[in-house]
């Protein structure tokens, strides 16, 4: 099940790095509607253990699950750079994030997998 995963999260960012366009807002770069179910389950399940203590209280200035619009304007970071925020941490216009969201136990997995979950989330809310 986790080798799964990985193949296919590892051929997902082949294939994003692969492009010669300079793709970068996340829904762009991520086509949300084939993800697979076990990415956003798992990505679910951290961000349930790890996120949610800010991302769904405003805990530290964080920004709300349902603020769709601010999540809208970090999109166009792309994934990458969302990720290595969220890896090492980031500082914004409304708080200061801890490294790996606090989830020390984490993988770098299951970290872009909670960062999908988000998105896939924001996404589902737009429509
Ligand atoms: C201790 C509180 C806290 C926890 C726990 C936390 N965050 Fe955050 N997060 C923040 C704050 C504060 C910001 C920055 C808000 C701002 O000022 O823009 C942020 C911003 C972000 C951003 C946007 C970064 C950017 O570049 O704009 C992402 C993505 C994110 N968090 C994902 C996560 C994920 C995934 C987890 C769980 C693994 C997590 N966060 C856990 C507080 C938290």
């Amino acid at each position: 099940m986790l080798r799964l995963k990985h193949i296919t999260l590892l051929s997902l960012f082949i294939f994003i790095n692969g492009c010669g366009e300079k793709r970068k807002n996340i829904y762009e770069e991520i086509d949300f509607s084939t993800l697979p179910k076990s990415v956003i389950s798992n990505g679910e399940k951290i961000y349930m253990r790890a996120c949610f203590a800010c991302h769904n209280t405003g805990r530290e200035g964080a920004t709300l699950l349902t603020e769709t619009r601010q999540w809208n304007r970090t999109a166009k970071k792309g994934i990458e750079i969302l990720y290595q925020n969220v890896l090492q941490g980031y500082t914004g216009m409304s708080g200061v994030m801890p490294p790996k969201g606090n989830c020390w136990d984490c993988t770098e997995d299951d970290i872009r997998q909670a960062i999908l979950y988000i998105y896939h989330q924001v996404k589902l809310a737009k429509k």
